[in-house]
Parts: structure tokens; C-alpha cells; sequence
């Protein structure tokens, strides 16, 4: 195993493995000087076929702390807006002796083919998916766990297994969401019960063998979490229009002042990013004092860092890895 496709791929020790090493690439990200030589030599591809504001810019920042020499490209600006097929793209720039590639891409299953295709070439390319179609986001779980464990350790200094037993409610949109699904696999990984909370329209037909409850009724729900994770309606996926309206889904749905009431105090809300406030969010949620939005962001440097040194570090040959990262 080589490569981080899925959050499926990882058990429990491997999730802890590479959150422990984000803790200490964290204090490396709190430094004025943020070099460490880990990576130096080795090369990262940023191929982002897809927008994106926070996966692209800290999968960036987390390769040049770790001294990778790291380039971007994007469907735009590249051949791929001249007619160059997915396949012809990433095997022209794997051929050119890199080390990594970080593929978002907006066809689910798109990174999987690309490590098979680099397999087929006989090319030790390791592959990271930073989120393909409405699939999997397992860097952005990654994040999320690093951020609740944080936070409820700080809470609980002596619980090392801070995330077991802890209810995690995951609000709004489940069928578009990759981060849903990621986040499910992770979570309960490391021995978190999830709740998802979704009109009926929103949720994918094969939820119920996921392992989950399901719940129509966030009002009921919110007050029984440890933390609610927020989800974005991803409108630009609902190419017929979406129901509920935006009104209705908010009135449903949306994580407004008046719900913040519900909850416990202290209760952690996170959300992936990007927001739409006012939609699935409230302002006073995203600005509260339980809102770990940033922290959410600034965890992605972390953890992207310790994925790129668990998959590139410590070994100089196109070999296997690790094994901390498949
Ligand atoms: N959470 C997330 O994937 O955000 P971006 O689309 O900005 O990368």
C-alpha cells in the first residue's frame, strides 16, 4: 500500500500515527521559520481539476515546510484545457521523475485510477486524493479528527482516546458530501458514534448499511452531541434545483442562533469550508466562541504535512512506504 485514497484504508493505529505526527508539525507551523529538511529532493504535484481555496493552498505550504520542491496545476492553464485526456496529463508530469501527486478531481474514483494507471507504467508515484467528486475527502476527516481530538483533550488532559464514545452529529447535505463520507469512516474508526442529520432529498439511497443513525429532526438531535460538524450545500451539484428550497432548508437545517441554544455549552462546531453563511450556517455559529472553523483550517497544514512525510519520508527509493499510509 502506497498511497492515501480513502479513510477506508486506514485503521486506528494508522490514523494515530498520523495525527500524532501532525501535533508536531504543528509546532513547526507555529515557528516564525517553518523549514524542516524532511522532504528536500523530493517533488509534489498539486493536481487540482477542481476549485479550491484551503486543500490546495496547505497541501502547498505542507510540501515547501517540509523543503519538497511542490508545483500546482490546475485544468486551467494546462493542456487538459486544450482537449489532453486525464490520463495522458498525469502520466506526462509523473513521467518527468516526480516523487508525489495530490489529485482532486471532480469525477469520484478519479485518484484511483490514476495510481492504477501509475501502477500500469511501472511509475512509484504515490497518490493522495484531496477530494474526488462526491467520494472522499480523507485528508479533510484527517483534519477534522485532529481538531475534535484536540479539543476534547484539552477538555479531558487524561483521556488519550479522546474521540471514543463521543457523538458526532454531521448536518446537511450527506449525498454531495464527500467530507460526509470520509468523515463516517473516520470517525468511527476511532470509535465515534455519528449521527447524520439530513432532509430525506439529501441523504444517499444506500445510507442505511452505513454504520450510522439517521435523523430528520435536528432539533431533537443537537442537544445530545459532543460536536456537530455543518456540512455545505453543494448547490453547484444540483443541476435540476435542490429541495428544500434555500428558506426551507434553513428553517430544517441551518445551524441558526436560535439552535445554538440547544446545544451544550462548549460544544464544538466545525465545518469544511467553504461556508454559506446565512444558508447552512448561521454568522453567529460560524463567529461563535464553539466554532473551531479556523482551527479546522489551520489543522489542514498540519496534517497534510505529517501525510506527505508519512508517505515520502524516510525513504529514497520508488519503493514501498512506511506502510503508515496506504
Ligand atoms: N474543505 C475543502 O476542501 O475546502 P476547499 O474546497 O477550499 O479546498
Amino acid at each position: 500500500m502506497r498511497h492515501l485514497l480513502s479513510a477506508a484504508d486506514l485503521e486506528a493505529a494508522e490514523v494515530a500515527e498520523i495525527l500524532d505526527l501532525a501535533e508536531q508539525m504543528a509546532l513547526v507551523q507555529s515557528r516564525p521559520v517553518k523549514k524542516l529538511p524532511a522532504l528536500r529532493g523530493r517533488t509534489v504535484v498539486n493536481l487540482f481539476f477542481e476549485d479550491s481555496t484551503r486543500t490546495r493552498s496547505s497541501f502547498e505550504l505542507a510540501g515547501k515546510w517540509l523543503s519538497a520542491d511542490v508545483i500546482n496545476i490546475s485544468a486551467k492553464g494546462s493542456s487538459a484545457s486544450k482537449g489532453e485526456s486525464l490520463r495522458d496529463t498525469v502520466l506526462t508530469v509523473a513521467s518527468m521523475g516526480i516523487d508525489a501527486m495530490v489529485v482532486r478531481h471532480m469525477a469520484s474514483g478519479a485518484p484511483l485510477q490514476v495510481a492504477r494507471w501509475f501502477a500500469a507504467q511501472g511509475l512509484g508515484v504515490h497518490v493522495v486524493n484531496a477530494g474526488d467528486g462526491t467520494h472522499e475527502h480523507p485528508t479533510q476527516a484527517l483534519l477534522d479528527a485532529f481538531t475534535l481530538r484536540r479539543h476534547f483533550r484539552a477538555q479531558d488532559p487524561g483521556r488519550s482516546d479522546a474521540l471514543a464514545g463521543r457523538r458526532v452529529a454531521v448536518v446537511g447535505d450527506i449525498t454531495h458530501s464527500r467530507v460526509a463520507r470520509s468523515n463516517v469512516l473516520l470517525l468511527t474508526t476511532l470509535g465515534a458514534e455519528v449521527v447524520l442529520v439530513a432532509p430525506p432529498t439529501l441523504l444517499p439511497s444506500g445510507v442505511g448499511t452505513w454504520p450510522v443513525e439517521v435523523s430528520h429532526d435536528l432539533d431533537a438531535v443537537l442537544p445530545d452531541v459532543d460536536a456537530v460538524m455543518m456540512l455545505r450545500v453543494q448547490r453547484e451539484r444540483m443541476s435540476g434545483g435542490y429541495f428544500p428550497t434555500p428558506r426551507e432548508y434553513t428553517v430544517g437545517y441551518g445551524l441558526t442562533r436560535t439552535r445554538l441554544g440547544l446545544l451544550r455549552p462548549g460544544t464544538p462546531i466545525c465545518h469544511p469550508g467553504p461556508m454559506n453563511r446565512g444558508l447552512e450556517i448561521s454568522a453567529d455559529a460560524a463567529d461563535s466562541a464553539g466554532s473551531l472553523v479556523l482551527d479546522q483550517v489551520a489543522a489542514g497544514v498540519a496534517v497534510r504535512m505529517s501525510v506527505l512525510y508519512q508517505l515520502l519520508g524516510g525513504q529514497d527509493d520508488a519503493g514501498d512506504t512506511t506502510g503508515a499510509v496506504r
